[in-house]
């Protein structure tokens, strides 16, 4: 359970994590990898794709799942939204695809390690009169160094969470959600392995950081804002969906866990294999009955497979209560701040 709440906090979470790591590399090592995905591919039907008319925003999309994500979607007839920091690669993920797509594929600057970046990319979106399909949620980092952004903020906080939910709270607020949309939120088997510890969310001291036990944490956070926005947006029929991807070799695992990724670098999943579930939930926009769990691999799986990982009924509501007060805060700081100009 989160710090705020009366529950009982796990004190252990940390320990408790350490000693289960073992277990849960074991558990997982054939599932999250390839040939875990190459086993349950042979009882899916056979499916095709069809995004013709749709606008999907994908947040991260300059490389890893989000460039493979973002480039499927804009073969299958959507225009994207690409958005992420780095134009370059943006540009080169453009000219990949083929000339009479290429486009429908927008690439849009934005760091979101800085909420005043996402907050002008809604106006921009409110500017343009244009509403959303699909969002994918998909920007993540594991950061080792701990770092601030200009805003004051732990960087891999504002960028795995916050930016997550201001986004869709902003898309949501500001009707720029078309019909029918579906947003799908990309967390990590690694949330398996943490509770939803309000503490140590935006860790902004040094002493205090582990960047692996925050983006655990970032992860355990997502799964519960999702299961909370399907309670509150059900009936507006907006698809929430909350997804991990197994273990795929992508730059961001090169750079994060380079020894994790020597040791499993034969068997990791290629990005087409981790985006799959992204872009056969929003193709396929399944029924989901209960509001929690994590959709792997096409099907909905449990959101806790350790005991100590439960969060009390109150959790969802800190945890807004939180990350709404983060964009207060930084939204009374730029007003107090002396004007530029
Ligand atoms: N790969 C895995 O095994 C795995 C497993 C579980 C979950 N996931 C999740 O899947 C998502 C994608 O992971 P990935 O492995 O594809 O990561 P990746 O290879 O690092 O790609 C992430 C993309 O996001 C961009 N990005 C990073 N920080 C940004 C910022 N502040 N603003 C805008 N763009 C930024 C990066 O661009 P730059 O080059 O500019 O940094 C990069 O193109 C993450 O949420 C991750 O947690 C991945």
């Amino acid at each position: 359970m989160c710090s705020r709440g009366r529950r009982r906090e796990p004190a252990n979470a940390g320990a408790g994590a350490r000693v289960l790591r073992p277990l849960f590399y074991g558990r997982f090592l054939f599932s999250f990898t390839e040939p875990g995905f190459r086993f349950r591919r042979l009882f899916w039907r056979k499916t095709t794709r069809d995004f013709r008319g749709q606008l999907w925003l994908v947040t991260g999309a300059s490389g890893g799942l989000g460039a493979h994500i973002a480039s499927e979607a804009v073969k299958a007839g959507a225009t994207v939204i690409a958005a992420a920091r780095d134009a370059g690669k943006l540009s080169a993920l453009r000219e990949r695809l083929a000339p009479d797509v290429r486009e429908r594929l927008e690439p849009w600057i934005c760091d979101f390690a800085l909420q005043g970046e996402v907050a002008a990319l809604l106006q921009r979106l409110h500017a343009a009169g244009r509403q959303v399909d699909v969002l994918i949620n998909n920007v993540g980092v594991l950061l080792d160094a701990h770092e601030l952004t200009a805003e004051g903020r732990e960087r891999s906080f504002a960028i795995n969470l916050l930016s997550h939910f201001q986004l869709t709270e902003g898309l949501l607020a500001d009707g720029l959600l078309a019909s029918g949309a579906v947003i799908i939120n990309m967390s990590s088997g690694g949330g398996y392995n943490f509770p939803l510890m309000l503490n140590l969310l935006n860790v902004t001291e040094a002493v205090r950081y582990n960047g692996t036990a925050a983006y655990a944490c970032h992860k355990r956070a997502q799964m519960v804002l999702n299961a909370n926005w399907r309670r509150l947006h059900a009936a507006r029929g907006i698809s929430f969906y909350v997804m991990h991807p197994g273990w795929v070799d992508t730059e961001g695992v090169q750079r994060s866990l380079p020894r994790f990724r020597r040791a499993l670098k034969s068997i990791l999943r290629d990005a087409a294999s981790g985006a799959d579930t992204a872009l056969w939930l929003a193709a396929w926009r399944p029924a989901q009955t209960e509001v929690t769990g994590i959709w792997f691999d096409r099907a909905l799986r449990p959101a806790h497979v350790f005991a100590y990982t439960r969060e009390g009924d109150r959790a969802a509501q800190a945890l807004v209560d939180q990350l709404q007060g983060e964009l207060n805060d930084g939204q009374s700081k730029s007003l107090a701040a002396p004007s530029r100009h």
